[in-house]
């Protein structure tokens, strides 16, 4: 077992993120062969055999998502790249941004070749003020050397690729609030159905992609489907990137193919729990995502094993809790950030939210009082699948969690009375 470095094999290269340094290792050779030697649905058939899964956290299809776009429309296309990253603990797509943004343009291009697209755009997070210069300067790049533009490669086709700066809210990561904001609205989640790929953008068929969704694509399109499903598991093809932090020794972005047991990551790449402590608890992909308990560090980071285990895969930022942590603690600062990042649109998310972070706080202040654990219990199973986006059940998922395998932790703070001095929450 290793790291397998596939997105990441020139990041370290310190001209690949200009266009020369870019082409010099093979760049937009997969762009041209797309553009020149197959035709849209083709495109299409070869993603869907790679099997390659968005890596935005849902883990759709990605071509199969493609698909649906109507090809008898008479509207315009879209494709979008989601480079909000706001999931809070994930910073991978921001190293690709950084290092290597020419693999994402030429991702968004393809992408955009496959479902008709004559305009394309980068939702960037309005933060990354330095990944934003760099991607600007990437796509002004792009076009001077003729990979965007008007008439590429002599084909007839023709591509325009806008950057558009986000609106510095996590919503606006959620692929329906982004559209809004993109249009110039307030970033609010809209329901579905309609699917932004039949109705997205302006009312018009839109793809929303991730960005490392985005910069496998040319890889597939160069080495074919077949070869990237033969990377990972048989349902969770190709390698992953996973952002690991918190109490471990090499805090860090590492990629490694799908199915690779997360002990191996923490253990290995990670360098271990720092301090020679032991764990508690994992995180393993994103703040949305239930917690494992440790007996659980050695389940194979894929999309299925990780439903398994009663989490999920996630934006892959693994979050790592040592035993010192009082996870009421970590529940609070989790369901204090969803609180403040409900767009407030849908009733149970709005007030949910905010009555979930009031009952743990006051369980924090050495207030709570028995029964208060199967209240918050009750609040999460009214929020759970009854709000407008994911949002929703991105915040009490992991409460209902930390209920089944921590209720400890906030048993002590009850029971015992344990109160946290308030001085003690950055947020308070
Ligand atoms: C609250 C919320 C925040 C999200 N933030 C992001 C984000 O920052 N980046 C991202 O790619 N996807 C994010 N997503 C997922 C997107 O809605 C969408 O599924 C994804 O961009 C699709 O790309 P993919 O198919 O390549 O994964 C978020 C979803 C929710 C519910
Ligand atoms: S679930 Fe929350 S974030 Fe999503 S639409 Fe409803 S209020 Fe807005």
């Amino acid at each position: 077992m290793a790291e397998y470095k596939l997105l990441f094999r020139n990041i370290d290269e310190p001209d690949q993120h200009t266009v020369k340094g870019y082409e010099s290792r093979r760049g937009y050779i997969a762009w041209r062969k797309a553009l020149t030697s197959m035709k849209p649905d083709e495109v299409i058939a070869e993603v869907k055999t790679s099997g390659l899964r968005g890596r935005g956290g849902a883990g759709f299809p990605t071509g199969v998502k493609w698909s649906f776009v109507p090809k008898d429309s008479p509207k315009p296309r879209y494709l979008i790249c989601n480079a909000d990253e706001s999931e809070p603990g994930t910073c991978k797509d921001r190293v690709l941004l950084e290092r290597d943004p020419h693999a994402m343009i030429e991702g968004m291009a393809i992408g955009s070749f496959a479902i008709g697209s004559h305009l394309a755009f980068v939702y960037i997070r309005g933060e990354f003020d330095y990944s934003i210069a760099i991607v600007e300067k990437a796509v002004e790049d792009a076009y001077k050397a003729g990979h965007l533009g008007k008439n590429i490669y002599g084909t007839g086709y023709d591509l325009e690729m806008i950057v558009y700066t986000g609106g510095g809210a996590y919503i606006c990561g959620e692929e329906t609030a982004l559209i809004n904001s993109l249009a110039g609205e307030r970033g609010m989640s809209s329901m579905r159905p309609p699917f932004p790929a039949i109705e997205g953008l302006y009312g018009c068929p839109t793809i929303v992609n991730n960005v490392e969704t985005l910069a496998c694509v040319p890889h597939i399109i160069n080495r074919g489907g077949e070869w990237h499903k033969k990377i990972g598991t048989e349902k969770s093809p190709g390698t992953k990137l996973f952002s690991l932090t918190g109490h471990v020794n090499r805090p860090g972005n590492y990629e490694v193919e799908l199915g690779t047991p997360l002990s191996y990551l923490i253990n290995e790449l990670g360098g271990g729990i720092k301090d020679g402590n032991k764990l508690k608890a994992v995180i393993p992909g994103g703040a949305s995502c239930p917690f494992l308990s440790a007996d659980q560090v050695d389940t194979p980071l894929d999309f299925e094993a990780m439903a398994e285990a009663g989490s999920m895969l996630g934006s892959g930022a693994v979050i790592v809790m040592d035993e010192r942590t009082d996870i009421a603690w970590v529940t609070y600062k989790l369901i204090k950030f969803f609180k403040h990042e409900s767009c407030g649109k849908c009733t149970p998310c709005r007030e949910g939210t905010k009555w979930l972070t009031m009952m743990i706080e006051r369980i924090l202040r050495g207030d709570g009082k028995e029964g208060d654990l199967d209240k918050i219990a009750d609040v999460c199973d009214n929020i759970l699948g009854r709000t407008i986006c994911p949002l929703g059940d991105a915040a009490v998922m992991p409460i209902i969690s930390v209920l089944q395998k921590f209720r400890g932790d906030f048993e002590k703070h009850i029971k015992g009375k344990k109160k946290i001095e308030m001085e003690q929450f950055s947020f308070a």
